[in-house]
C-alpha cells in the first residue's frame, strides 16, 4: 500500500531527512585514510542518537550497524568492521537512516578518499548526477517508470550499468515501504505519483556490467566482475512541482 503524508507528517519527515543529510556531512569530514568502517559508525550513531534520533538500520532484520560502509567492488550494505580501514584511494558509498517521531529519513553518498583514479571520480560524479536526472521526472502525474528510465538512460550513455537486483523504495513510518523505485525501466510504466507520496530514490551504479552478488556476511553486495560501484540516494517528497528533497 502506498502512503500519501499529512503536512504534518512531512514536517516531522524534513526534520528526520536533515539528520540523516547532515550525518553524511559529519562523515565526509571524518573520512580519511586509516579511520575504521567502525569508527565512522560510531560517529554517526552518536551523532543520531544526540539529536533524538535512533539509527533506522540498527535492528533492522537483525543488521548490526548504524551505517551500511560499502568500498570500492561493494555496491550496499558493507557492514562497518573495526578491522577494516579507509585507504587512500577507494570510493566508499556510505548509507545511513534516522528515525525522528516515528518516521524515517535515508540517504547515501560516495566519496573518494584522497586522490582516486579518473574513472572512478566519473562513476562518483555520474551516479550523483543521474538521480537529479530521475527525480526531474518526480512530479504529481508522472510515473515511476519515468523516474527509473531517465536515471538508466543517463548512466549507460556514460558506458555504466544500473544494477537489477535492488531498487529504491517509498518510505514514512516504515524504511522500506510501496513502491519500489527501480533505477531502470520504461517512461510511462508502473504506478503514477501522487503529492505527498514519500520516496528513496537511490542509484546503484556500476563502472562494469550490472550483475551483483550476495557475501556470505547475509548482507554485503558486490559487483561480479569486482569493478567499482557508486551510490547516491535522497529522501523526497513528490509535488506538483520540482520535488522536495529532504535530506540534503
Ligand atoms: N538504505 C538502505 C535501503 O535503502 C537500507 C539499508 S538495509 C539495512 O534499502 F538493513 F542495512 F538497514
Ligand atoms: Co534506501
Amino acid at each position: 500500500m502506498i502512503t500519501v503524508k499529512s503536512n504534518e507528517e512531512l514536517s516531522i519527515m524534513r526534520k528526520a531527512g536533515k539528520i540523516t543529510g547532515d550525518v553524511l556531512k559529519l562523515l565526509e569530514e571524518n573520512i580519511k585514510p586509516g579511520i575504521s568502517t567502525k569508527d565512522l559508525d560510531r560517529i554517526a550513531e552518536k551523532y543520531i542518537r544526540s539529536h533524538n534520533a535512533f539509527p533506522s538500520f540498527k535492528g533492522y532484520r537483525g543488521y548490526p550497524a548504524t551505517l551500511c560502509v560499502s568500498i570500492d567492488d561493494e555496491v550496499v550494505h558493507g557492514i562497518p568492521n573495526d578491522k577494516r580501514y579507509i585507504e587512500e584511494g577507494s570510493i566508499v558509498s556510505i548509507d545511513v537512516g534516522a528515525f525522528f517521531n516515528g518516521f524515517h529519513g535515508d540517504a547515501a553518498r560516495t566519496f573518494a578518499v584522497g586522490k582516486i583514479s579518473a574513472e572512478k571520480a566519473k562513476l562518483i560524479e555520474v551516479t550523483k548526477q543521474s538521480f537529479f536526472e530521475g527525480i526531474k521526472y518526480a512530479k504529481t502525474g508522472n510515473r515511476i517508470g519515468d523516474i527509473a528510465s531517465a536515471i538508466q538512460q543517463y548512466c549507460e550513455s556514460f558506458g555504466f550499468s544500473v544494477v537489477r537486483a535492488l531498487t529504491g523504495h517509498g518510505i514514512g513510518k516504515a524504511m522500506h515501504e510501496d513502491p519500489e523505485v527501480p533505477n531502470f525501466g520504461k517512461p510511462g510504466h508502473g504506478i503514477r505519483l501522487s503529492a505527498n507520496m514519500t520516496l528513496a530514490v537511490e542509484p546503484m551504479i556500476n563502472m562494469g556490467k550490472f550483475d551483483v552478488e550476495f557475501l556470505s556476511d547475509g548482507w554485503t553486495v558486490r559487483t561480479k566482475d569486482r569493478l567499482p560501484s557508486a551510490h547516491y540516494e535522497n529522501t523526497i517528497v513528490i509535488t506538483d512541482g520540482e520535488a522536495e528533497i529532504l535530506t540534503l
